[in-house]
């Protein structure tokens, strides 16, 4: 595995790939390689194609420095799994490469309206940090394919929206949520839950499962009883709920009776950590 630290190595070692007539893949992560990780790599892999995983912990799309000061860094670990699962090329590019003038009034690319709803009303510029950075690999790589997990899927519909508005010749491939034994979805946050608090959180994914099948056989009973019914068990649990929404699948808007799939996406606080996941249902009319 090739471990590159400047654009002009990078450029250097794609463009002999491409000459070559292999097929590039894109992983972008901030690090603190996990499972969910793994599962985008092996996808990647089982595709035949030259497999680019990025490592940057990008600060343009934290809304708290105690988030980005916090974010878990192992470097060493992550390339020893990288190495492992046979990644071709680790990208790990400093702050000051990644943003030549600073990260102050930088130049951004910003996907209007999804970038603000949902998610991103609770946390200020977060996706148009993570649809610059995206770009920017994007622009330096260009691969024929980039992976993201489904985890935080408003960052998945607005990704592939950039992707068509800016004519991105880019495949995206989402994967599912890749969870642990419990339930609880793969995160690179979950390592700072204190222990007690570890015990808790895959109760989280339980509750939302709970209120999924509810919904699956009544979804003509009141949509607001049910997600507060919810809230309050996530309460009771131990959780502060951040956000609680069962949305339309397609495009992110209120169910209507031609909703075919829906999506509950939820964000609670355990502690200090924001844990995020969502449920998709096929609604049975
Ligand atoms: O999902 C993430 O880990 C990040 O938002 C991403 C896509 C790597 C951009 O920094």
């Amino acid at each position: 595995m090739k471990i590159v630290r400047s654009i002009s190595k990078l450029k250097q070692i794609i463009k002999s790939f491409k000459d070559s007539n292999y097929i590039i893949s894109l992983i972008p992560t901030m690090g603190n390689i996990h499972d969910g990780h793994i599962a985008l790599i092996k996808r990647a892999k089982s595709m035949n194609t030259i497999c680019v995983v990025s490592i940057f912990i990008n600060p343009t799309q934290f809304d708290r420095l105690y988030d980005f000061n916090n974010y878990p860094r192992s470097i060493k670990l992550d390339c020893k799994k990288l190495i492992f699962y046979n990644v071709d090329i680790v990208f790990i590019p400093s702050i000051l490469t990644m943003y030549p003038n600073g990260i102050n009034n930088y130049t951004y690319i910003y996907v209007p309206v999804i970038s603000e709803i949902l998610d991103g009303s609770k946390r200020l510029n977060h996706y148009k940090g993570v649809t610059t950075i995206i770009s920017k690999l994007f622009n330096l790589i260009q691969p024929n394919l980039a992976f993201f997990g489904e985890k935080d899927f408003q960052q998945l519909i607005i990704i592939k929206r950039m992707v068509c508005d800016m004519h991105y010749n880019i495949k995206i491939i989402s994967v599912p949520i890749f969870r642990e034994k419990s339930g609880l979805a793969y995160s690179s946050r979950n390592t700072l839950l204190s222990k007690d608090n570890y015990k808790i959180a895959h109760k989280f994914y339980l509750i939302l499962k709970d209120l999924a099948n509810k919904l699956k056989y009544n979804i003509h009973c009141s949509i607001v009883n049910l997600i507060n019914t919810a809230k309050y068990q996530l309460q009771e649990t131990g959780f502060i709920v951040d956000s609680l929404y069962i949305l339309d699948y397609k495009n992110l808007t209120n169910i209507t009776s031609n909703s075919k799939y829906v999506i509950i996406l939820s964000a609670v606080w355990l502690g200090k950590i924001r844990l995020i996941d969502n449920i998709k249902i096929k609604i049975n009319n």
